[in-house]
């Protein structure tokens, strides 16, 4: 049984991980937080606390004892990931063996600038692991959530819907003209939760990156599920390369849902910024996750985009 710290254990895709390590009953896990516990989410089988990640002094008190260490701190709320650096140093302070900084997302982060501090921290990693190995690391990459090809519905227990380019509910999509066959990796958060529970119990060294290839699908081949599931061809709208990368979405609907961390402010610049930014780097290969963790767990079976959105949208107008 290993100590494992949750840093923003209190956010959606921390909760969806939390509740599968307590499952798993072989870890003594810590929420680490800003605020106070609230008693409706605090998960069985964890205990909470309250840190300041301004103070390096309280935080490496904190990590004591902490053998590995998972980071869910919202990247959006603080552009100059202050947090997770601090977090990082006190880790190194306290022998914290191994730490996950805040990814779960896709392998490049050029052209999704709501991402930038991702790649901070990268940055960060190896800067930190330049003259020696302080901190093993990984970085885990499942792509884009299935789950959100669901919306507005929801599929796991506190992962928000959210909309995306691929619109299941209106048959409806925007492409990048000439590059139907763009990958995009696409894994439930319930397949990555179990896949970091997995990762947490392996006892052998993390590989750097941790790719996670849940359904590994080109925009034409989603597009044909979409037909099938939903029962016509998808209308979809050809946007070129030109128009993205001077700032142009020209398509006759947006994404409307914004992640919660948006404030309302961002809201509307964030939304054109995360579909230009997915179409882009789409293009460029950014969502094609490695396979690290199907190599590392080859028995383990990751839910099938078509079964999974099947049973989503059966019988749904
Ligand atoms: N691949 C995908 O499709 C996908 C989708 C969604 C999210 N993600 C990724 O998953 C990770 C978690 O996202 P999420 O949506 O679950 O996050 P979230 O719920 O918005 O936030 C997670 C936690 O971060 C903490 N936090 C916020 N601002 C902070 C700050 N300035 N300093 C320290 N802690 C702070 C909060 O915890 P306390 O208030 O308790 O401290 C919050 O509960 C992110 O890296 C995100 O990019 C990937």
């Amino acid at each position: 049984m290993v100590r494992v710290a949750v840093a923003g254990g209190s956010g959606q895709v921390a909760r969806e991980v939390i509740d599968a390590l307590v499952a798993s009953k072989k870890h003594c896990i810590t929420i680490l937080s800003r605020t106070d516990a609230p008693m409706a989410i605090t998960a069985p089988g964890t205990n909470w606390q309250t840190v300041d990640y301004s103070d390096k002094k309280t935080l490496v008190e904190a990590l004591q004892g902490v053998h590995t260490l998972l980071s869910f701190v919202q990247p959006l709320s603080d552009p100059e990931q202050r947090s997770q650096k601090n977090l990082i140093d006190a880790a190194i302070c306290a022998g914290v063996k191994r730490f996950a900084p805040s990814e779960y997302g896709s392998a490049g982060i050029a052209r999704m600038p709501w991402w930038q501090g991702k790649d901070r921290i990268r940055e960060y990693l190896k800067e930190v692991n330049s003259e020696a190995n302080v901190l093993e690391y990984t970085l885990f990459q499942p792509g884009l959530f299935l789950d959100y090809l669901a919306f507005p519905y929801m599929t796991a227990k506190y992962l928000d819907p959210l909309q995306t380019v691929f619109d299941f509910e209106n048959r409806r999509a925007m492409v990048v003209e000439g590059h139907e066959d763009a990958i995009m990796t696409l894994t439930t958060v319930a397949d990555l939760a179990e896949v970091v529970a997995l990762a947490v119990e392996y006892s052998g060294r993390w590989p750097t990156t941790s790719g996670i290839r849940g359904n590994r699908l080109t925009f034409s081949q989603i597009l044909k599920i979409g037909a099938r599931i939903r029962g016509h061809a998808f209308a979809v709208e050809k946007v070129n390369i030109e128009d993205l990368e001077a700032g142009h979405l020209k398509t006759s609907w947006r994404l409307e849902a914004v992640h919660q961390a948006a404030s309302d402010h961002d809201a509307s610049n964030l939304l054109q910024a995360v579909s230009i930014g997915i179409l882009l780097s789409s293009s460029k290969g950014a969502w094609d996750s490695s396979d690290e963790v199907n190599q590392l767990f080859p028995d383990y079976e990751f839910t099938q985009a078509e079964d999974f959105l099947s049973k989503v949208w059966s019988g749904k107008p």
